[in-house]
């Protein structure tokens, strides 16, 4: 027989930022779907697990946040292709489970007896209730949730979607848990709506502003939901988004000149080369550290092999190889040489924060290694490029090719000390913040 009532959440990606679910004892009358691109095996929860990695439309989207968006407002459609129909879907983030106490078929009648039947809780934050979708995207920036270009590129893109739509207007809803009629048309019409919006990226991967948006541009308020309709007995994880910013940063710059072919010198476990969104994507890695073992780069080698028989230019250039000085000074040498005219080199971890992350060889798990050596060699050597390190996710260090004065160096790089990085560190890196870039 058909439940009427479904409870849905996701959980994508690989690395240990990942929210824990909890524990949770579930109705039988009611069915309960995580939606995940994780394999089962690695998942010990209560929830009925539905992998759907595969899936085109998860396949579509870069990064492991976009493509958790598609089960948390589009499962309506993923249920309806396996034959499921129900009266109401609730969606929690996956630190929180329903509570089995909670007169769920209650709401499920609300939402069915109201035009608009969608069910989600005003904002907790009274400025962002007060001052709508700009005031949220404000604090997404400050708390390093997105970047400013981001904001921007958001801001623009939704004024041209509809100018008439008030983005400071006092009404804003929060979306970390929510519940919905999906026989409803007009909540079937804006949830396809949001989807084909955020799967452009070309706006913010928060999707609270989008979906206020659309509240807003179709004139509609959900029914006010109460916010102890679920419990909070998972563990909910601080991601760093900031920590994805190479991601980001290459990304901008791939759509800033139209870039068609990409090369990452490190592949690692392809967390970076999958959120990658390029036409030509070619990886380098010799497949030597852990989690290297299981990817299955372009070409199983290390970046002097890969050069030495290499005839193809690139647009952009992500090296992330080996960390020692040496190797990435032959790494931006050699890209240079297989750089098209207008594009970018991008070196990863260049401003370390501590002397223990950047001593070679490796003696800790968070390790920079000593990159930064080879940038201030270029900084003081090479005077027909331009250099810049964004100061965020231990440093992007951004190379085109063009003009600089060069760094004069007092001693050899090979002599230098993090103490002379550090008191020199905004000169010899010319370093910028996230926000200028
Ligand atoms: C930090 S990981 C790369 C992470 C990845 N770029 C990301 O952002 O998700 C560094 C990788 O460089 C690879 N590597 C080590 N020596 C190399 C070399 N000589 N040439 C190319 N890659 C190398 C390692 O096997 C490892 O997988």
């Amino acid at each position: 027989m058909d439940k009427s009532i479904c409870f849905i959440t996701a959980l994508f990606g690989n690395d240990d930022k990942l929210d824990v679910p909890g524990r949770f004892k579930r109705n039988p009358e009611y069915d309960y779907f995580l939606f995940t691109d994780i394999n089962e095996e690695c998942l010990d929860v209560d929830w009925d697990v539905i992998n759907i990695k595969d899936h085109p439309e998860i396949i579509k989207v870069s990064s492991s946040v976009r493509k958790s968006r598609y089960p948390k407002f589009m499962s309506w459609k993923l249920l309806e292709s396996f034959g499921k129909k129900y009266d109401a879907i609730f969606y929690c983030d996956a630190w929180l489970t329903p509570d089995i106490n909670k007169n769920w078929e209650e709401f499920s009648d609300k939402m069915k007896n109201n035009d608009f039947g969608f069910l989600q809780a005003p904002h907790h934050i009274k400025s962002i209730r007060n001052g709508g979708i700009l005031a949220e995207m404000t604090l997404i920036r400050k708390a390093g949730k997105d970047i400013q270009h981001s904001m921007v590129k958001t801001r623009s893109y939704l004024q041209s979607y509809d100018s008439s739509v008030n983005l400071s207007e006092s009404q804003y809803y929060a979306n970390t848990i929510f519940g919905y009629d999906p026989n409803n048309e007009t909540v079937r019409k804006m949830l396809d709506e949001f989807w084909s919006m955020y799967a452009t990226e070309e706006i913010t991967h928060r999707d609270q502003p989008l979906w206020n948006f659309l509240l807003l541009k179709h004139n509609v308020k959900p029914i006010n939901m109460p916010t102890d309709l679920f419990i909070r007995n998972g563990v909910y994880k601080k991601r760093s988004y900031m920590n994805d910013i190479r991601t980001q940063i290459i990304n901008i710059l791939i759509d800033k000149i139209g870039a068609e072919h990409y090369l990452e010198i490190g592949l690692g476990d392809a967390y970076n080369f999958n959120s990658v969104s390029c036409k030509n994507k070619v990886s380098v890695d010799p497949c030597i550290s852990d989690d290297s073992r299981n990817s299955n780069p372009t070409f199983k080698m290390t970046s002097d092999e890969f050069f030495a028989q290499n005839n193809q230019n690139f647009d952009v250039i992500f090296i992330d190889g080996l960390h020692h000085a040496d190797q990435v000074e032959k790494d931006i040498n050699n890209s240079l040489r297989f750089l098209k005219k207008n594009g970018y080199i991008v070196c990863h971890d260049i401003s370390p924060t501590s002397e223990a992350m950047q001593i070679v060889p490796q003696a800790q798990k968070e390790w920079t290694g000593d990159c930064w050596r080879a940038w201030v060699k270029i900084r003081s050597t090479n005077p027909n490029v331009y250099m810049f390190v964004v100061n965020a996710d231990m440093g992007c260090g951004i190379i085109q090719k063009g003009s600089q004065s060069l760094l004069r160096l007092s001693m050899e790089c090979s002599e230098l000390t993090y103490e002379h990085l550090n008191v020199n560190r905004k000169l010899w890196l010319n370093l910028v913040s996230i926000d200028d870039f």
